[in-house]
């Protein structure tokens, strides 16, 4: 069993139990008092027990954990006032990603793997968009279209507008205004940047789950600075991000540490305006991703941005100091202050206001996961560097990283926009079953065979064998099969 975290110190040391990692974790915080420090010193604990960690970057302040830190007064005095005897600096092992792809690697999904659904809370379409929506994606897997870029999708849709009178009987109504909405939606998704992120090779999850040679967990920060002017974006690409890992990763119960800690900073853009549908699926990825031995921390400025049901589960609490001047927060105070479990020698909605720089209350779950008294608490120092490196440090990272070179480059196959340019000239009708290929006849495989969609299935199977370019069309037809959380058909 690893040692216990040491993160913060009141009159006794606070230890986060690491056991107790994976049962989640919020720090909150008004803007300046410490949360990224905060996190920055969680990461540094888990990556020493062999722990990786995956954090979005919101101020590429973050990146510091890279570089050792600098002797300088205040962490001197406090290495001193925490009596942190065997105190040292150092950095630790980092790879950068990037969904633009300029600070670090990029970082790509492909838009079948993002699903409809989660499509659609980036394209903040309503419910009627939704649905067509939806109903391309179905079109696309009945007839073995592959997905993967923004180019695709354009395709498919105007495909699919162009013959929405062939498709009604099949498939429903698909009204000419809801696919201009899709399609405009696609539009600002693209000049966002969005035509950087969907294409292959897409995200191979186990380069998050890694250590480096000294066995110490690699922390993996997501340059976010950018893509926060993207807040749909930002906030759907950490979910689907989760999501992906609740599908990959095996069932391990009560794992002694966790196989993985992910940092959601900025926690309010996951929760504003969001559908109730979503909502419910966020919650029970939160609840449910905790027996695949992922942590899940939300940082963020007011915990009120977070809606109760996930607040209860997030059992590790760092709550840095909170304002009281407006009635809403006063009400926040008030709110934070509540979720503790009680310490009667401490007034908490008094002490929240009162709390210096990188001072916080505490309560960590003790081992039988119970949450531990609160406690008026300093947080410990970093041992790597405060504050944001160099471009030049940053190329430096990028370049002796242990996924250099595996995702520089895009690589654009075969897929609906070829397919449907080619079929331009010879459109089949869309009612009927699509030609026979030769493999149509092979075995399932376990797949249901029955039908148009048993077809398509051995075809893409076939087909992503052939290529085995990434695993993105295995997975989506895994979804369709076992029903995923997120994938799943709406209607
Ligand atoms: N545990 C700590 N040990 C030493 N210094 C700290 C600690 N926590 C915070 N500080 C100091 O306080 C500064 C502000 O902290 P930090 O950047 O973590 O605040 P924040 O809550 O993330 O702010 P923002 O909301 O603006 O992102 C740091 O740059 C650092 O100098
Ligand atoms: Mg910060």
């Amino acid at each position: 069993m690893p040692d216990p975290l040491l993160i913060a110190q009141s009159t006794d040391p606070l230890y986060l139990l690491p056991q107790m990692a994976n049962r989640h974790g919020l720090i909150a915080g008004a803007t300046g008092t410490g949360k990224t420090v905060t996190l920055q010193v969680m990461a540094e604990n888990f990556s020493r027990i062999g722990v990786p960690v995956f954090a979005a970057d919101v101020k590429g302040d973050l990146s510091g954990i890279s570089q050792p830190g600098k002797d300088n007064p205040k962490i001197a005095e406090r290495v001193k006032k925490l009596k942190l005897d065997d105190f040292k600096f150092e950095g630790y092992s980092t790879t950068c990603w990037d969904v633009f792809g300029t600070q670090g690697h990029p970082v790509r999904s492909t838009v079948s793997e993002m699903g409809p659904l989660l499509f659609s809370r980036i394209l903040n379409l309503n419910d009627t968009q939704a649905g067509v929506l939806t109903l391309a994606f179905k079109i696309a897997d009945d007839n073995g279209l592959l997905v993967l870029d923004l180019k695709d999708l354009q395709a498919l849709l105007l495909h699919v507008g162009d013959h929405a009178a062939d498709y009604q009987t099949q498939y429903g109504n698909i009204s000419a205004a809801s696919i201009g909405a899709i399609q405009r939606g696609l539009l600002t998704l693209q000049q966002q940047g969005g035509d950087k992120f969907f294409g292959e090779p897409a995200l191979n999850l186990d380069d998050l789950i890694q250590t480096d040679t000294n066995g110490r967990g690699i922390i993996n920060l997501l340059a976010a600075d950018k893509l926060l002017g993207s807040p749909q974006l930002y906030a759907t690409f950490l979910l689907w991000l989760l999501s992906e890992l609740f599908e990959k990763l095996p069932e391990v119960g009560d794992p002694e540490k966790p196989k993985l800690v992910f940092f959601f900073d900025e926690a309010h853009l996951l929760f504003t305006d969001i559908p109730p549908y979503l909502q419910a699926r966020i919650e029970q990825v939160v609840r449910l991703i905790r027996s695949k031995g992922v942590g899940i921390y939300f940082i963020t400025q007011n915990p009120l941005d977070i809606p109760d049901v996930i607040l209860g589960q997030l059992g590790n609490r760092v709550q840095h100091a909170l304002r009281a001047f407006t009635p809403r927060d006063q009400k926040s105070v008030k709110a934070a202050a509540d979720t503790f479990r009680v310490n009667p020698k401490l007034d908490v909605a008094t002490v929240i206001t009162q709390l210096e720089v990188g001072e916080a209350l505490v309560s960590f779950l003790d081992e039988k996961g119970t949450p531990g008294i609160v406690q008026r608490a300093l947080i410990c120092p970093p041992h790597s560097q405060i504050g944001p490196i160099t471009p030049d440090q940053r190329a430096q990272l990028i370049q002796n990283s242990i996924v250099q070179g595996v995702y520089e480059k895009a690589v654009d196959r075969e897929s609906a926009y070829e397919r449907l340019k080619g079929r331009a000239e010879q459109t089949p009708s869309p009612g009927a079953p699509p030609d026979k290929p030769w493999y149509a006849n092979l075995p399932s495989l376990g797949f249901p065979s029955t039908g148009r969609r048993g077809d398509s299935v051995v075809e893409a199977m076939v087909k992503s064998a052939a290529r085995s370019v990434g695993s993105s069309v295995g997975r989506q037809i895994v979804r369709g099969v076992l029903g995923s959380l997120l994938g799943g058909n709406r209607r």
